[in-house]
């Protein structure tokens, strides 16, 4: 008979009990894991599941940081939803945007651009020296889901578009820090809005951050303004931190023809950076691991 310190029959190499040995989840993990789903709709995931969304969400990070590569002045972000699409066929695997939703979102990528805040939807205009705007890349992979985005800015931006650059990005990444087991998701957006403050920006409350993996959009709702959740973090949740950070009034607006792109009711610019992370035992991984931007580099 194999025991617990032999190697694995399935060829990894590994000690059975690293590798295939059956997942004994105690009776206490079971009921908080029923508790979760039942209370506040939030799947934990188990280590198979987690298994195949750290590939979703690699594929997402590594398409995003190629098709920022490509945006300069003058290419399209049609262009860039095509490229991204491409690179998502190449890996047997879909955009999860795609006619996510209803109207059903007509493209593969969100390209938000300057005022846009969010879910803006590519088209046959040439970006142009001065421009912000994120790319937002979201994928299915062998039934699993991940999403993350980061901001691009065409050649010399104005000091303006810098700072609400800069806010989004370091917000994200002091959200980050207060996610362990046992933390609050509240903390999170208390976190966004000190950053927001020191950089005299402002946080957009109409859309959130969410538990992501098995559906596009699961729970959490992850706010980013300051809220009062007091869910706790646990070992095995998975959601995303998407702060949308606006350089005047907090408010946005949905288009009325599309019913998809958000734009800041003052028209000022807007930014935004996400991360999907997985909570673990220690404190959370980033499981969309995108190359930092050029003014976070040391
Ligand atoms: N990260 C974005 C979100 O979670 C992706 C939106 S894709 C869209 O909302 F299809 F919903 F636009
Ligand atoms: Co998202």
């Amino acid at each position: 008979m194999i025991g617990r310190n032999d190697l694995c029959f399935c060829g990894s190499g590994k000690k059975w009990k690293k590798c295939h040995y059956p997942q004994t989840i105690s009776e206490e993990n079971q009921l908080l894991k029923n508790t979760y789903l039942q209370k506040y709709n939030i799947l934990i995931k188990d280590s198979e599941q987690i298994e195949k969304i750290k590939k979703a969400c690699m594929l997402c990070s590594k398409v995003l940081d190629l098709v920022c590569q490509m945006a300069k002045a003058g290419t399209t972000t049609k262009e860039l939803d095509l490229f991204v699409k491409t690179e998502f066929e190449k890996q047997g695997a879909i955009s999860a945007a795609y006619h996510y939703g209803s109207p059903p979102f007509p493209a593969n990528i969100c390209t938000s651009l300057n005022e846009v805040i969010c879910h803006g939807i590519p088209d046959e205009t040439p970006l142009k020296e001065g421009d912000i705007f994120n790319l937002d890349v979201a994928c299915i992979l062998d039934g699993y889901f991940g999403d993350c985005s980061k901001m691009v800015c065409v050649g010399k931006v104005d000091a303006n578009k810098k700072r609400v650059v800069e806010c989004a990005y370091f917000s994200l990444m002091e959200a980050i820090k207060t996610v362990q087991p046992k933390s609050k998701i509240h903390e999170i957006g208390d976190a966004i809005e000190s950053v927001a403050k020191e950089y005299k920006c402002s946080v957009v409350y109409q859309f959130v951050g969410h538990g992501v993996g098995i559906q596009f959009h699961e729970g959490p709702e992850v706010p980013h303004h300051a809220n009062k959740s007091i869910i706790e973090c646990v070992p095995g949740m998975i959601f995303t931190i998407e702060p949308m950070i606006n350089l005047g009034k907090k408010e946005g607006e949905i288009d009325p023809i599309n019913h998809w792109t958000v734009r800041t009711v003052d028209r000022l610019a807007s930014a935004q950076y996400e991360h999907t992370l997985l909570v673990t035992d220690t404190g959370c991984e980033i499981l969309t691991p995108w190359e930092k931007p050029d003014f976070a580099q040391n």
